[in-house]
């Protein structure tokens, strides 16, 4: 049996607790959360992707205030570091130096230098250290990558993501919208877009953005090419400067030589791939989401399982170096080089 922690009960703090739950292999032995009332009232914790909304039974569990105290106190296997980006450095290193398993929400950390020293402590430790890029797991989006790399549609000619939302004021103190916390909306959100073009083409040679400052202070509406010696047409647009009747959307529409897929978590159906001579296929997905699968690939890898090789500290440092040379491009409104 697996023993699992988890710092930082707020909304995806919640949803793995549930990912958890739902394994037979693994069991919760410890939450920690400096805000205390988080073990009193565990319902109504908001976010753009439900699930987390039904109150939690941590009868059993040990629950902790204090981080070094939850460190000192249980010999946990895993730690699920679901705090606010500002702190993912700082208690991935300590988590990771305890010897622990450590999967860290995305974005990896605020800055380059930091998503190398927690790369750096991951390899010193030995442990394993993944970046919750859930995208990469979530159902669509790991059957584009299968269908793409099969080339059975011949080449992506254009690619576009988008991902839309409202304003989130749903996170404690605030932190979303305070720009030193959390990076804005650009490495907040449009993150998930940029790692999963990484993932599909591979490190862009330039970007060229252009965006909007919103509410945090920082770009909180990016819109991106990304440019590949190919000459694809890759875009992504991601913020959340919509209005509140808006919610959320995520879609995205990919042109190759003998298909169009496309997705939108708004329409039905949510994903269809347009074949040639008007064929329609809905393609089969795996069942569940992009957390349940992206904690099922680590806990896998965790009891030393062979996993496929679909994310890593570099590449999770990566895609925060991409948002960052899309803040700079959005700056000076210039092509940014990512050699
Ligand atoms: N993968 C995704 O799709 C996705 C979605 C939402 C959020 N996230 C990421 O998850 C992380 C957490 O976001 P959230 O929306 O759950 O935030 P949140 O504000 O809902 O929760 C943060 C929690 O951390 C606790 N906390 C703060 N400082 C602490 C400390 N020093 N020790 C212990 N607990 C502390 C707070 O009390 C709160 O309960 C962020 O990095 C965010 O970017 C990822």
């Amino acid at each position: 049996m697996i023993k699992a922690g988890i710092i930082g009960l707020g909304f995806m703090g919640k949803m793995h607790f549930n990912c958890y739950k739902a394994m037979k292999n693994v069991k919760i032995a410890a939450i920690c959360d400096i805000d205390e009332s988080k073990f009193n009232k565990t319902d109504g914790i908001a976010g753009n992707i439900s699930g987390a909304e039904k109150p939690l039974d941590l009868a059993g569990i040990n629950l902790y205030a204090n981080f070094e105290e939850m460190l000192a106190n249980e010999k946990l296997d895993v730690l699920s570091v679901t705090l606010p980006t500002y702190l993912h450095c700082e208690h991935t290193i300590k988590s990771l130096k305890a010897g622990i398993n450590t999967f860290c929400e995305k974005p990896m950390a605020m800055t380059i230098k930091e998503c190398q020293k927690m790369a750096d402590a991951a390899k010193k430790s030995r442990k394993l250290l993944q970046i919750g890029h859930c995208i990469r797991f979530w159902p669509e989006y790991a059957k584009v990558k299968e269908i793409i790399d099969s080339g059975k549609y011949g080449k992506v000619m254009s690619a576009t993501f988008q991902r839309l939302s409202l304003t989130p004021t749903w996170s404690w103190n605030n932190w979303l919208l305070q720009k030193e916390k959390s990076g804005g909306a650009a490495l907040d959100l449009h993150i998930h877009d940029s790692d999963y073009v990484q993932y599909l083409f591979g490190m862009p040679k330039e970007v060229f953005s252009q965006g909007a400052k919103g509410p945090s202070g920082d770009y909180d509406h990016v819109v991106t090419s990304f440019l590949y010696n190919d000459g694809k047409a890759v875009t992504a647009e991601g913020g959340w400067i919509a209005k509140p009747g808006f919610g959320f959307e995520m879609s995205f529409n990919i042109m190759l030589e003998k298909a169009t897929i496309s997705f939108d978590c708004t329409r039905n159906p949510v994903f269809k791939i347009a074949a040639d001579k008007g064929k329609i296929i809905i393609p089969k997905v795996a069942p569940g989401d992009g957390y349940s699968i992206e904690l099922a690939h680590f806990i896998k890898a965790v009891n030393g399982k062979s996993v496929p090789d679909i994310i890593n500290p570099q590449d999770s440092l990566n895609s925060v170096k991409i948002i960052l040379a899309e803040k700079k491009s959005c700056d000076t409104l210039r092509k940014v080089s990512l050699k």
